[in-house]
């Protein structure tokens, strides 16, 4: 219950949340590893996703963004092939299912109808759900036949921030272990990795005043943004606009790097903020491609990139973690740079009009 957890000495819930990550990332770590250290899950999880030929996550808003960036982990890692789908539009245009599926829905808040109308719909074809959420007893865990927990603690800010990173950890968690399950060969230590990105959040985390500055400098005059990025760094970007469009109800807009110019391009004007990841090292030149592209049409770039990446003119780099695990620690001065353009614009940045944390209509 919102009136239970204390603000502390924190503005909004928002923040306070936002600079919960490194904690909650460690907290997983912990949760999800067995007496020697090594990552685990429920035997009957890891045994039911193993064994499907195909797939389907299902999920509603950030969780579907989160939902993105696990299939690139369960694909790259474990080698299943995964569709992502928004959770509204599955009911009446459900794909054809392969012979052996799995459902994973994503939900923080474990009461989404949206997503529970085709928990409900895959159950009666007799098909088995596994369901990620914050909310241990939620609606969707106890329907569901397997649940994995976040470990999130309440997130209250109705914007989501360490849910949606404690959804990609676990995802990513997820992923390794059944790529285990199924002997694929992983070549790094997720463990060590993971704890490497809670440092790095940390860093992110103290690097407020910059994102104010960029907030100030970049959004406080206009009226839409754009959001580019490609590979990882793409869903990220889908992510950041959410949160901009949200909170500080800035019309913006995320972009794989190269789909912008096939029409979109026609709305850039002199001076409109165009965000652009680089954190991938197969797409860098590519994506400073599409900002060079974007800039000789007026636009105002700002860059933030990944540490041996970067270039002289990016606006942030943020340090080096593992290229796979870039979306859990790249999200954080997104959502610094939307919590403080929604506070520059005076908006009420817990709780944004028209939105409610946990959505039980259709
Ligand atoms: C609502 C919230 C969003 C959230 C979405 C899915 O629309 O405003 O922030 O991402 O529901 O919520 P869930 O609890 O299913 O993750």
């Amino acid at each position: 219950d919102a009136s239970d957890i204390e603000k502390g000495t924190y503005p909004h819930y928002m923040l306070k949340e936002i600079d919960e990550q490194p904690a909650v990332i460690r907290k997983i770590i912990q949760a999800y590893q067995n007496e020697n250290d090594e990552l685990m899950i429920d035997f009957n999880i890891a045994e039911a996703v193993s064994g499907a030929d195909r797939i389907y996550i299902v999920a509603c808003g950030t969780s579907y963004h989160a939902g993105l960036i696990g299939k690139q982990f369960i694909e790259k890692m474990a080698k299943i092939p995964v569709e992502v789908h928004v959770a509204s539009e599955f009911t009446y245009n459900m794909p054809l299912l392969s012979e052996k599926p799995l459902f994973i829905f994503i939900s923080q808040s474990g009461e989404t109808a949206d997503s529970r109308a085709v928990l409900v719909a895959i159950k009666e074809l007799g098909h088995k759900a596994l369901t990620i959420t914050n909310v241990p007893g939620s609606t969707l865990s106890r329907e569901a036949d397997f649940t994995l927990l976040l470990h999130a603690g309440p997130e209250i800010a109705v914007a989501s921030t360490k849910a949606y990173t404690a959804q990609v950890a676990v995802l990513a968690i997820l992923a390794n272990v059944v790529a285990k399950f199924r002997n694929e060969k992983i070549d790094f230590d997720l463990v060590k990795e993971l704890g490497m990105v809670a440092t790095a959040m940390v860093a992110l985390c103290d690097s407020k005043e910059e994102m104010e500055s960029i907030a100030r400098e970049f959004l406080s005059v206009t009226r839409n943004c754009f959001f580019i990025g490609r590979s990882l760094d793409y869903y990220v970007g889908l992510e950041g606009a959410l949160k901009l469009k949200e909170i500080s109800y800035i019309q913006a807009e995320g972009f794989a790097g190269g789909e912008l110019k096939h029409g979109t391009i026609a709305l850039i004007e002199e001076g409109t903020p165009v965000v652009a990841l680089a954190t991938q090292e197969g797409v860098n030149l590519s994506i400073r491609g599409n900002v060079k592209e974007v800039a000789a049409r007026g636009a105002n770039p700002c860059i933030i990139s990944m540490k041996g990446l970067e270039e002289d003119d990016d606006r942030f780099v943020i340090p080096k973690v593992h290229e796979l695990l870039t979306p859990l620690i790249s999200v954080i001065p997104l959502q610094l740079i939307a919590y403080y353009a929604a506070l520059h614009r005076e908006c009420d940045v817990d709780k944004p009009r028209n939105l409610a944390k946990s959505v039980t209509v259709e």
